[in-house]
C-alpha cells in the first residue's frame, strides 16, 4: 500500500506551499523498518521528515520501494540478528530490482559499519543515530556509484528543528524526543557505545511540538530519553521541564521513560501529584535485586536505595502503577542472587515489566573484563521464573481496578474486535471495552473495569 505524502502532511498541518513543492519535487518512494526501543520509533519520525523534505513520497510494502531503510537495535543480540535476517530480504528485493537503494541506520550502524558495508552486499548505506541530517548527501552519494557511510556521533546533535513526521500514527499518541545519549555506562549496555553522549534538547523547542500535537489532536505524548532524570539543558531539569509541557492543555496527558534509580528526585514525584495530567506510571529499571550484581552492573544504587524509592513513590502517588527492567543471568550470578532479585519483585509487586535474559555486547566493560559464566539454559530458567512471578504480579494488580471507574482516553479499536475501543489509563493500562457511538478515537471515557488479565482490562463505558 502507497502511503499519500500530501495526505500524511496535512495529517502533519504542514503548510499547502509545502505540500505542494513534496508533489512537484517526488524522487520516488521510501520504506522504513523500524526495531527496538521508543527512541529507535521517534529517530524513524525524524529520518521520515527529513526524506518528505526531500521530495520522498513512503510506501508500507518493501517491494514497492525505490529507498529502504531499516532502524535497528544493538541492546541483544537477538536484536541484531532479527536485522540480519530482514537484509536477506531486502537483498532478493535489490536483485529483482537493481536501482534500489538499502541503507542501514541506528545503533548497528555505529556498531557494526564494517561488517555491514564488506559483507552484506545489499547495503548502500550506513548512518549512525547523530547523522540523520546527511541522509540527503548520502543517498546522492550512492547514486554517484560509492557506499556511503556517516556513523559520527555528536554531542550536540538534538534534532530540536526537525518536525517528526508520523508515519504511522494513530493520531493520539506521540514520542517526543528530550535527550539523546547515555552518561551512565552500565557494565552490560551498549547503548552509551552505540548513540553516544548524553545531551539534553532546548526544552522550549520541546514545550512547541507538544504544542503543535495537542493542537493537531494528540492527547498523550511520551517524553523519551535513556535517562530522563539527568535532563539538563542550561539548568531546567526535569521536573521543571514536566511542568511546562504539563502546563499545555490539562486534556494533552504526558508520560515519559526511562527513569534511572539512582537519579529519580522527589522533585519529579511531587511534580508529578501537582498535575493530574501527568500519567501515574513509572518506568524505573531495577535490573536486579542482588547487590552484589548491581555493583557489578554499577548501577549506583543497592536494592535498599530502590526499596525506599519505590516507598517514596507509593507515598507521594498511592495510584501510581510501577514497571521495571530485569536482567537475568548476568555475569556471575548465583541461584543466591537470583533469589534476592524474586525477592525484591514479592516485596514490589510490579504492574508490569520488561524481562530479559543477559546477552554479552561486544566492547562493554561486562564484555572485556567480566566472565559470561551462567549457562544459557540457567539464564533461560531463572528468566521463566522472573516471567511467571511477573505474570502473577500484573493480574494482582490489575485486579485491584476491577469494580473502579477509570478515565480512558481511546486509542483505536481493539485488536481482537472492531466492535470494542482500546484505550489506556494514565497508569498505562490497556482497556477494552464495547463502542457508543457518541464516543471516537481521542476521546477521554469512563469506563468501569468487570474484568482483568495480567495484560488487559475489561469495562463498559458509565454513561
Ligand atoms: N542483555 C540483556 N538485556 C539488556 N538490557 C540492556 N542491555 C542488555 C544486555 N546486554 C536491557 C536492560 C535495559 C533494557 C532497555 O534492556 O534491562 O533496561
Ligand atoms: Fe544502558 Fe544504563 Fe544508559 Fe540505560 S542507563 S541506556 S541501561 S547505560
Amino acid at each position: 500500500m502507497l502511503v499519500n505524502t500530501k495526505k500524511l502532511l496535512q495529517c502533519q498541518g504542514v503548510p499547502y506551499e509545502q505540500k505542494e513543492r513534496q508533489n512537484h519535487q517526488s524522487k520516488g518512494f521510501a520504506y522504513i523498518e523500524t526495531y527496538g526501543c521508543q527512541m529507535n520509533f521517534a529517530d524513524t519520525e525524524v529520518v521520515a521528515a527529513i526524506l518528505a523534505q526531500e521530495g520522498y513520497g513512503f510506501t508500507q510494502n518493501p517491494q514497492e520501494a525505490d529507498v529502504i531503510f531499516i532502524n535497528t537495535c544493538s541492546i541483544r543480540e537477538n536484536a541484531e540478528q532479527k536485522i540480519w535476517n530482514r537484509l536477506k530480504v531486502f537483498r532478493q528485493i535489490k536483485q529483482k530490482r537493481p536501482h534500489v537503494l538499502v541503507g542501514v541506520l541506528g545503533c548497528m550502524a555505529e556498531r557494526l559499519k564494517k561488517q555491514l558495508l564488506e559483507e552484506e552486499q545489499c547495503v548502500d548505506m550506513v548512518v549512525g543515530p547523530d547523522a540523520y541530517r546527511s541522509i540527503p548527501k548520502l543517498i546522492e552519494q550512492v547514486h554517484f556509484g560509492e557506499k556511503a557511510v556517516n556513523v559520527l556521533l555528536s554531542r550536540e546533535e538534538t534534532y530540536a528543528d526537525i518536525a517528526p513526521l508520523r508515519l504511522h500514527s494513530n493520531g493520539v499518541t506521540a514520542f517526543l524526543s528530550i535527550m539523546r545519549g547515555c552518561n551512565n555506562m552500565c557494565t552490560f549496555c551498549v547503548v552509551p557505545f552505540t548513540r553516544g553522549r548524553e545531551r539534553s534538547r532546548d526544552p522550549d523547542t520541546i514545550v512547541r511540538e507538544a504544542q503543535q500535537l495537542f493542537e493537531q489532536g494528540y492527547r498523550d505524548i511520551t517524553l523519551l530519553g535513556q535517562n530522563v532524570d539527568s535532563y539538563n539543558y542550561k539548568g531546567v531539569r526535569f521536573a521543571q521541564l514536566l511542568a511546562m509541557v504539563a502546563e499545555i492543555h490539562p486534556k494533552l496527558r504526558v508520560r515519559f521513560t526511562t527513569s534511572h534509580p539512582k537519579d529519580m528526585t522527589d522533585d519529579v514525584l511531587y511534580t508529578m501529584a501537582r498535575y493530574e495530567n501527568l500519567c501515574k506510571y513509572i518506568h524505573l529499571p531495577v535490573q536486579s535485586g542482588s547487590n552484589r550484581i548491581l555493583a557489578l552492573m554499577r548501577r549506583g544504587y543497592t536494592r535498599e536505595w530502590y526499596l525506599q524509592r519505590i516507598e517514596r513513590i507509593r507515598s507521594i502517588l498511592p495510584d501510581c502503577a510501577i514497571a521495571t527492567d530485569i536482567i537475568a543471568g548476568f555475569c556471575s550470578e548465583t541461584e543466591e542472587d537470583h533469589q534476592q532479585t524474586l525477592d525484591l519483585m514479592e516485596r514490589v509487586r510490579f504492574n508490569s515489566a520488561f524481562m530479559f535474559y543477559y546477552s554479552e555486547r561486544p566492547g562493554t566493560y561486562a564484555a572485556r573484563k567480566l566472565k559470561d559464566d551462567v549457562p544459557l539454559e540457567v539464564k533461560k530458567r531463572r528468566l521463566q521464573e522472573i516471567i511467571r512471578l511477573q505474570q502473577q504480579h500484573s493480574l494482582y494488580r490489575n485486579r485491584e481496578w476491577i469494580g473502579k471507574t477509570v478515565e480512558v482516553l481511546i486509542e483505536g479499536d481493539s485488536k481482537r474486535s472492531k466492535e470494542d475501543f482500546s484505550g489506556r489509563t494514565s497508569q498505562n493500562m490497556v482497556v477494552v471495552f464495547p463502542k457508543h457511538s457518541s464516543y471516537k478515537v481521542g476521546d477521554y471515557v469512563q469506563v468501569r473495569i468487570i474484568s482483568a488479565t495480567s495484560a488487559t482490562l475489561k469495562g463498559e463505558i458509565v454513561s
